[in-house]
C-alpha cells in the first residue's frame, strides 16, 4: 500500500509518518522515486505507534518498546496494557472527584483540593515510574536453567520447587477456577495449575518472557502488564498467585499492587505468593551481617539489588485492610504468603 492510502486507513497525515520514520520508529521499502510502500506488518507498526502516542508516550519510550519486527499479537498486546494503565488512571480520577463531591461544597478547602490533586499525580507516578532494572528481557531464554543452577555461594532459588509446590496446596483451589499468575516468567508456577484442569492468565512485563512462555504453554492466556496496572477486568479472577516476582517492586509499590490485585480479584477470592523477604527488618539486619561475617559479598550485592519485603508490614498493611494472612517460611529469604479477603 502506498504512503497516501496508508495515511488515509489510518487517520493520520503522510507528514506524521515520515516524522516517525526519521525517528526510527519505522523503516518501510522504498521503490521507485522514493515512494514509500507498506506491507501489512508496517500497517500493524504503524497503528500501534499511532495508538500509544495518542495514549501519551513518547516516542523514545515507543521505540525502546518496539525494538525489531513483532508478531502483530505482541503490537495488540502493548495497545491493551497501554489502555489499562489510561483506564486505571481514568477511574482514579473519577473515584477522587466522587469522594469531593460527596462533600458540601462549604466543607471543600483548598486543601482538599490539593490533597486530592496530589494523590492523583502520586498514583500516576507510581505506576509509569517502574522501570526494569534487572532485563528480564535477556534473562528469558536461559531463565529456566539458571534456576536450576547451584553452587554459587548464594542461590537465590534454593528452596523453588518447594516454594512453588506450596502456593499450588495452599490455593487449594477447584479446577473450575479462573488464576492469575502475576510476573509469569516462563510459566513454571502457572503450570502447575494447568495440569489440575484450571484457565490461567499470565501477566509479565517482558515481552521476551512472555514468548517464552507462549512456546511452553500455548493454552495459558498471556498478557503483556504490570503489578501497578493489571490488564484484567475488575473481578475478573477467581484466585491469584505469583512466585519470585513481587520483590521487583519497593514495599510501597508492593501496596499498590496489593490493591490492584484486590480490583481483578473475585469476592472471597485467594491469593498466594511466594516471594524473596525478610520476617522483619531486625531479620534483614541480621542476615546480612551474618554474609558479612562469612565474607559472602555476593550474597550481600544480591539482597541489595532487589526490594526483599518486609513481611511484617505487609501482613501489618494486609490486616488492617481487612486480609487474612496465613504466612510460612521455607528458608532465611523466600516465604509462602496466603491472603484471603474477609467478606
Ligand atoms: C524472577 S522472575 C520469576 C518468574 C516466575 N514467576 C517464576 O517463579 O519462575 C520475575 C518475573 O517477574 C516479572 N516482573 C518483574 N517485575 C514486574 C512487574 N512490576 N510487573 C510485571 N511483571 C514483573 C519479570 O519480567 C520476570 O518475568
Amino acid at each position: 500500500m502506498k504512503m497516501k492510502e496508508a495515511a488515509k486507513q489510518l487517520n493520520t497525515t503522510p507528514r506524521t509518518i515520515r516524522f516517525y520514520e526519521e525517528k526510527g520508529l519505522l523503516t518501510l521499502e522504498k521503490g521507485a522515486n522514493d515512494y514509500r510502500y507498506f506491507k501489512e506488518e508496517d500497517l500493524w507498526r504503524l497503528q500501534t505507534i499511532l495508538s500509544l502516542r495518542e495514549l501519551g508516550m513518547g516516542t523514545d519510550r515507543i521505540k525502546e518498546a518496539l525494538t525489531e519486527a513483532s508478531p502483530i499479537h505482541t503490537y495488540l498486546n502493548m495497545q491493551r496494557s497501554a489502555l489499562y494503565g489510561e483506564w486505571l488512571q481514568l477511574k482514579d480520577t473519577i473515584h477522587t472527584i466522587e469522594t469531593m463531591l460527596q462533600k458540601e461544597e462549604a466543607q471543600l478547602s483548598e486543601e482538599d483540593l490539593f490533597y486530592l490533586a496530589n494523590r492523583l499525580k502520586g498514583r500516576k507516578e507510581l505506576r509509569d515510574k517502574w522501570e526494569d532494572e534487572w532485563n528480564f528481557n535477556e534473562q528469558a531464554k536461559k531463565y529456566d536453567l539458571m534456576i536450576k543452577t547451584t553452587g554459587y555461594r548464594f542461590n537465590v532459588h534454593e528452596g523453588y520447587d518447594e516454594a512453588l509446590e506450596r502456593v499450588k496446596v495452599l490455593a487449594d483451589v477447584s479446577e473450575t477456577c479462573v488464576g492469575l499468575d502475576i510476573g509469569i516468567g516462563t510459566g513454571n508456577l502457572a503450570e502447575k495449575f494447568i495440569h489440575q484442569g484450571n484457565k490461567m492468565i499470565g501477566v509479565d512485563q517482558s515481552e521476551e518472557m512472555l514468548k517464552v512462555c507462549k512456546e511452553k504453554h500455548s493454552e495459558i492466556d498471556l498478557r503483556h502488564g504490570h503489578f501497578l496496572a493489571l490488564p484484567v477486568m475488575d473481578k475478573g479472577v477467581d484466585f491469584i498467585v505469583s512466585s519470585y516476582a513481587l520483590h521487583h517492586l519497593p514495599d510501597e509499590k508492593k501496596i499498590t499492587a496489593f490493591q490492584e490485585m484486590e480490583r481483578v480479584l473475585k469476592p472471597g477470592g485467594i491469593i498466594v505468593i511466594a516471594d524473596l523477604m525478610f520476617t522483619d527488618q531486625k531479620e534483614r539486619e541480621k542476615t546480612l551481617a551474618d554474609f558479612a561475617k562469612e565474607g559472602n559479598q555476593e550474597a550481600i550485592a544480591a539482597i541489595e539489588d532487589e526490594y526483599y519485603g518486609n513481611r511484617r508490614v505487609l501482613v501489618e498493611w494486609l490486616e488492617v485492610n481487612g486480609f487474612s494472612v496465613r504466612t510460612e517460611k521455607i528458608n532465611r529469604i523466600l516465604h509462602v504468603l496466603k491472603i484471603q479477603k474477609s467478606i
